[in-house]
Order: C-alpha cells, then sequence, then structure tokens
C-alpha cells in the first residue's frame, strides 16, 4: 500500500478527483493546506481524511515555511506527494527532499506558459489549442519531467472561464491517471530526464485543431 499526501491552497478539486478515483493499492494519508480557509479541507475531513494547515502567514520566511510543511508531511512518511493547486513556490531544499516522489498539475501545455494566469495568456497568446500538465517537481518552476498531458481546443468564443473549466475537466482525468501509474511503479525516467511509461499503450495518431478537412476549405 502506498501512502500519499495532497497538497492544496483553495478549492480542491483536483484532490477530490484523486480521493474520488479510490486507486487500488493507495491510501490518502493526509490533505495540507497552507490556507487554514481552503474549501478543499472539508471535503477532506468529511471523508476521516486527516486535514492539516500549515499556515504560511505564521512563517518569516520560505525557509521556516518550508521545514514546517516537511515535518507535517513526514509525520504521515508518503511514498508520493501531490501539489493540488498549491499555490506557493517551495524552495530547491523542499523539492529534493521529495525528488521523484514529487507530483505537481498545471493549467497549461508546459513549457507553455508557466507561472500564473495561463487561461488569459494562452488567450492572448491565440493559441488554437491548450490544455494541462502533469510533471515531477523539480528546483525550475513549472519546469519538471512531463508525466501526461491533455490538449483542449481554444474556441474563438471562448473567455478565461470557460477555457479553464474546459481544461478543469481533463485535469480531474489526467491526475488520477498520472498518480495510478505512480502507485503501479509504471513511472521511470529515461534518457534526458524524460518520463518513460512502463508498457505504454501507444497512441494512434495526432490531435489537431481545428480539425482537416478531406477535401479542403468547406464552400460557404
Ligand atoms: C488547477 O487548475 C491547477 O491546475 C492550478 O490551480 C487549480 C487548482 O484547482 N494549479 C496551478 O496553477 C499551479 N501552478 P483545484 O484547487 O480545484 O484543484
Amino acid at each position: 500500500m502506498k501512502s500519499i499526501v495532497i497538497l492544496i491552497s483553495g478549492r480542491g478539486s483536483n484532490m477530490e478527483s484523486i480521493v474520488h478515483a479510490a486507486i487500488p493499492g493507495a491510501r490518502i494519508a493526509a490533505v495540507v493546506s497552507n490556507r487554514p480557509d481552503a474549501q478543499g479541507l472539508e471535503f477532506a475531513a468529511a471523508r476521516g481524511i486527516p486535514a492539516v494547515v500549515v499556515d504560511h502567514k505564521a512563517f518569516s520566511g520560505r525557509e521556516a515555511f518550508d521545514a514546517a510543511l516537511a515535518e507535517a508531511i513526514d509525520g504521515f512518511s508518503p511514498d508520493l506527494v501531490v501539489l493540488a493547486g498549491f499555490m506557493r513556490i517551495l524552495g530547491d531544499g523542499f523539492v529534493l527532499r521529495y525528488a521523484g516522489r514529487l507530483l505537481n498539475i498545471h493549467p497549461s501545455l508546459l513549457p507553455a506558459f508557466p507561472g500564473l494566469d495561463t487561461h488569459r495568456r494562452a488567450l492572448e497568446a491565440g493559441v488554437r489549442v491548450h490544455g494541462a500538465t502533469v510533471h515531477f517537481v523539480t528546483p525550475t518552476l513549472d519546469c519538471g519531467p512531463v508525466v501526461i498531458q491533455a490538449v483542449v481546443p481554444v474556441f474563438a468564443d471562448d473567455d478565461e472561464a470557460t477555457l479553464a473549466a474546459r481544461v478543469l475537466a481533463e485535469e480531474h482525468r489526467i491526475y488520477p491517471q498520472a498518480v495510478r501509474w505512480f502507485v503501479d511503479d509504471r513511472l521511470a525516467t529515461g534518457a534526458g530526464g524524460r518520463v518513460r511509461l512502463l508498457d505504454e499503450t501507444p497512441c494512434d495518431g495526432a490531435w489537431i485543431c481545428p480539425p482537416l478537412e478531406a477535401a479542403g476549405p468547406v464552400q460557404g
């Protein structure tokens, strides 16, 4: 049985998707938030999952916060730490402590749009596809080895809210899948730091948007 600690800062819908997945061989040992008012804490507590707060505001600096956070996490001896909408930048020491067992989800097709406001920036850039990425965390922000990505179309009438909702629905599909692969020991890091999925099912083609048209553009 693998033990998982999930870190949140707010709503916690990705945490919920992982809990709901009831991944065989995995136990959610705790949910930890850096904000006492994080909505997701209620969901965890209602399901009997220890819900712990390490309030970043109670610490003078990042190192002290990171140390307290690591102490809280290590109390549950996790095999895997999952960042699920955890909105604090973690120091190198923290990241290296959990190297190879720290996953994050980011609402863009990394390496495009690291950082904040990804949906607004995708709309401003005029990209036709957008998406979400689950990756191992390394010291450089939003830059670690990619485990899985989901692509969504960007429509002409999208605003930040519609695009975020379309991406979030895919986040809820790919994050439980990535965690399941980790729990099943299917993730290996290959040459150049790329993630290799053991016994991977091959993709059967490209995902193109707008779709290709067999006989040229549609006539009006
Ligand atoms: C999600 O969209 C997640 O990808 C994003 O915050 C949201 C949290 O939602 N994370 C980041 O932007 C991290 N850089 P949730 O609390 O409902 O899971």
